[in-house]
């Protein structure tokens, strides 16, 4: 029964990022960039503390930091992120959906 098993592992992971992050008091804005990511970003990049990313050659967005001053990738998602990487499919966001993103993604530092 692959989708019951899915769902409460979503759930589970759901829970685990909700509970971490209610400590931290998330900002609206980070949490509508958590949705963004999850909907856009999570079937290949890693968007919790934890799991590693379902498409092992993407990086885990706890580690984008290490890398990247999370303000620079504002602009690189303003263009349109191109990783370089044909995986990866081009994503370009408004800039709404940026500042979420980012905030979810300073969340996860
Ligand atoms: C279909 C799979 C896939 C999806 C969906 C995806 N990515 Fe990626 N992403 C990758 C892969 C693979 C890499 C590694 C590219 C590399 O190392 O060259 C990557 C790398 C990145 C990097 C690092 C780029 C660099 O130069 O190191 C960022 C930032 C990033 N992704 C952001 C996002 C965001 C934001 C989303 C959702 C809006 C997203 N990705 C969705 C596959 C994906």
């Amino acid at each position: 029964m692959p989708i019951p098993a899915l769902l409460s592992l979503t759930l589970f992971l759901f829970a685990m990022t909700a509970s971490t992050t209610t400590a931290l008091a998330a900002s609206p804005a980070e949490i509508r960039g958590r949705a963004f990511a999850r909907t856009n970003c999570a079937r290949c990049h890693s968007i919790d503390r934890h799991t590693p990313s379902p498409l092992a050659i993407a990086p885990p967005f706890r580690t984008l930091h290490t890398k990247y001053p999370i303000e620079t990738l504002a602009e690189a998602l303003a263009e349109g992120i191109d990783s370089g990487h044909p995986t990866m499919p081009m994503f370009t966001l408004e800039p709404d959906q940026i500042n979420d993103l980012l905030s979810f993604l300073k969340s996860l530092q």
